[in-house]
């Protein structure tokens, strides 16, 4: 596996782009919404993975809850790899807990995440990528 993505809720995503921006010396930046998951994603392409800030589009978005219960902050890691029915498989195999099952993520992606219980207080997402 590899880090894909670290991902960081902020409560306005437009100053917090600029913040990151002028902190990594970075000058583009993609946007995407995620109604489905009510987020709006800032990505910030480094050499080899991606920092994502990510701001809620509605007050029903658990990204909403998140910043009113922890603030701002580290939300998830996301770590590729090439076989996710696989390693899903082999990791339930180890006791360990899932939120949900996988399901399609942004640009032809394939995600799940591990319930931050099972891993120390970090939640943990899978994703492979479309081949
Ligand atoms: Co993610």
């Amino acid at each position: 596996m590899r880090i894909d993505h670290v991902a960081i809720v902020v409560n306005n995503l437009d100053e917090a782009v600029r913040q990151y921006q002028t902190a990594l010396g970075i000058k583009e930046v993609e946007y995407e919404t995620v109604e489905t998951e009510g987020v709006r994603i800032a990505i910030l392409h480094l050499n080899n993975s991606r920092i994502e800030l990510m701001e809620p589009t509605r007050d029903s978005s658990p990204i909403k809850k998140f910043l009113e219960t922890k603030g701002e902050g580290l939300h998830h890691i996301a770590l590729e790899t090439n076989s996710i029915e696989g390693e899903v498989e082999r990791i339930k195999g180890c006791g360990i807990r899932f939120l949900g099952e996988i399901r399609p993520g942004s640009r032809g992606t394939k995600i799940t995440f591990i319930h931050p219980k099972s891993l120390h207080g970090v939640l943990i997402e899978l994703c492979s990528h479309a081949k």
